[in-house]
């Protein structure tokens, strides 16, 4: 290595030899940290207007930088820039190339400030964007499901305790189930944006700096609900990292649950929904098959998300105050994580909106299982019998049908009655399977009255949300 490459290194001014080339591509974050160039950007642009306003750089130095940084941004744009490994990081890649383009002012930048509190900056305006991005793919895809519940409300399933026939429930209430979940999981996300909008810059290496800065119109400049407390918290913590991560993972966790079941209920066994084409794929040998590939590549992706979490936990706890080199290794994990969740995302958005329901067969395995055992229960409640007694009784009858392979349904009155004298002939009222669904009117319960008012519900408080 040539000492002209010494003197590009911005920290060279101490050393007496050269970075060992393994160790310089070691050590090298640019591979990776590229991804962040607008947001180092945008958050240098702000940082040298408060300088100038501040009296620190002068109004041509500044409208220098601002230019120069201009320039960069769209050679970096245009697949023009070169990026250099020597030069480690974006920061110090932009920085370097600012300095080479517009001279002196350029050394100027970084003024009142670290790499430290610089890289903090750029992760949060970039996560705050991600935040932003992932909320409103969440809320297309609680359109899609709302959609998809109202016109499914009267649809029957057999609901399932155990992945046993329970009860019968309403297509539309299990999605709306969903739209609970995913509704949980937007709220976490936006609460973890506001501990992410907090701005580190001026907390320079670790103790501040002896520059007058204004961080307030940093903050303000660049979206920020306000400038981070604590400087040394700022430049190390990345708990609001880890806590994207988890609500990621929790999020995730939804979704490989949901696609279980879409995996299981597209199968030949259930044949209660049909994937569209457009989200499927086939076998190179068995020419019949169609595979639920997205869901499953979804169930499958929330393995590495988890695996995520786990990584920057870990990453995080050995960590003393303040910033350690370890915490270059916080943005792949960030990274994968944002993109995975936000296609499982977007791809399930897509597939939910084209799926198509069985009505038939999943009324047919709606009347498998005595799925109405319990309203006969119920019923004999309603005439007087004990519960405990009613679920003895029902237990008896659900065991003759059993053996004569007829539904509680298919049985005769006299054969009813024989269990239970009190059963009258309105007993085949409660006995249908929307007999069933429909007496479980009340807030939350299955009934097709109930899904169409939850559907409404969540659209008026949808719509309230910026
Ligand atoms: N590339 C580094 C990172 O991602 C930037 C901060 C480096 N700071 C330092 N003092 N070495 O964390």
């Amino acid at each position: 290595m040539t000492d002209s490459k010494i003197a590009a290194k911005p920290w060279s001014g101490r050393f007496q030899q050269t970075t060992d080339a393994f160790v310089e591509a070691f050590t090298a974050s640019v591979g990776f940290d590229r991804r962040l160039y607008r947001q180092d950007i945008t958050g240098s642009i702000a940082h040298a207007r408060m300088l100038q306003r501040q009296g620190i750089l002068s109004e041509d130095e500044c409208d220098a930088i601002v230019d120069g940084l201009g320039r960069i941004q769209a050679r970096i744009e245009a697949g023009s820039f070169q990026w250099s490994v020597a030069l480690e990081d974006v920061h110090m890649n932009i920085e370097a190339a600012l300095t080479d383009l517009i001279g002196d002012a350029g050394k100027r930048l970084h003024t009142g400030r670290s790499r430290n509190d610089q890289v903090a900056t750029d992760i949060r305006l970039w996560l705050r964007d991600e935040i932003d991005a992932i909320s409103t793919t969440i809320a297309q895809l609680r359109e899609t499901l709302l959609d998809l519940a109202e016109r499914e409300a009267d649809s029957i399933l057999p609901g399932f305790t155990h992945l046993q026939v329970a009860q019968p429930i309403t297509f539309g209430h299990h999605m709306m189930a969903w739209v609970e979940m995913l509704e949980r999981d937007a709220e976490r996300l936006a609460d973890c944006r506001k501990r992410v909008n907090v701005m580190p810059l001026g907390a320079a290496a670790l103790a501040g700096t002896s520059y007058p800065l204004d961080r307030a119109y940093t903050a303000e400049q660049l979206g920020f609900d306000r400038p981070a407390s604590n400087s040394l918290d700022a430049v190390s913590d990345r708990d609001f990292a880890i806590e994207f991560c988890a609500v990621a993972s929790i999020l995730m966790m939804h979704l490989s649950r949901f696609s279980e079941e879409l995996i299981l209920w597209s199968s030949a066994q259930f044949g209660f929904i049909e994937l569209s084409d457009a989200f499927c794929t086939g076998s190179s040998i068995m020419p019949q098959k169609k595979n639920p590939d997205v869901p499953e590549l979804v169930r499958g992706k929330t393995g590495r998300i988890f695996g995520h979490l786990m990584a920057l936990l870990t990453l995080m706890k050995g960590q003393p105050l303040a910033y350690n080199k370890d915490n270059q290794e916080d943005k792949e994990p960030l990274f994968d994580t944002a993109d995975n969740l936000r296609g499982s995302l977007q791809v399930f958005a897509g597939m939910m909106q084209h799926l198509s329901c069985n009505r038939e067969r999943m009324r047919a395995a709606a009347l498998q299982g005595f799925s109405t055992a319990t309203d006969l229960a119920d019923y004999l409640v309603c005439r007087g019998i004990p519960f405990r007694d009613a679920h003895e009784i029902v237990g008896k009858a659900v065991a003759f049908g059993l053996r004569e392979q007829r539904d509680l349904a298919e049985l005769t009155l006299a054969e009813l009655r024989r269990f239970a004298p009190a059963i009258g002939p309105d007993v085949f009222d409660v006995l249908t399977l929307e007999g069933s669904v429909a007496a479980r009117d009340h807030l939350g319960g299955t009934a097709p009255n109930q899904v169409r008012a939850a559907v409404a519900r969540r659209r008026k408080t949808a719509r309230q949300t910026p």
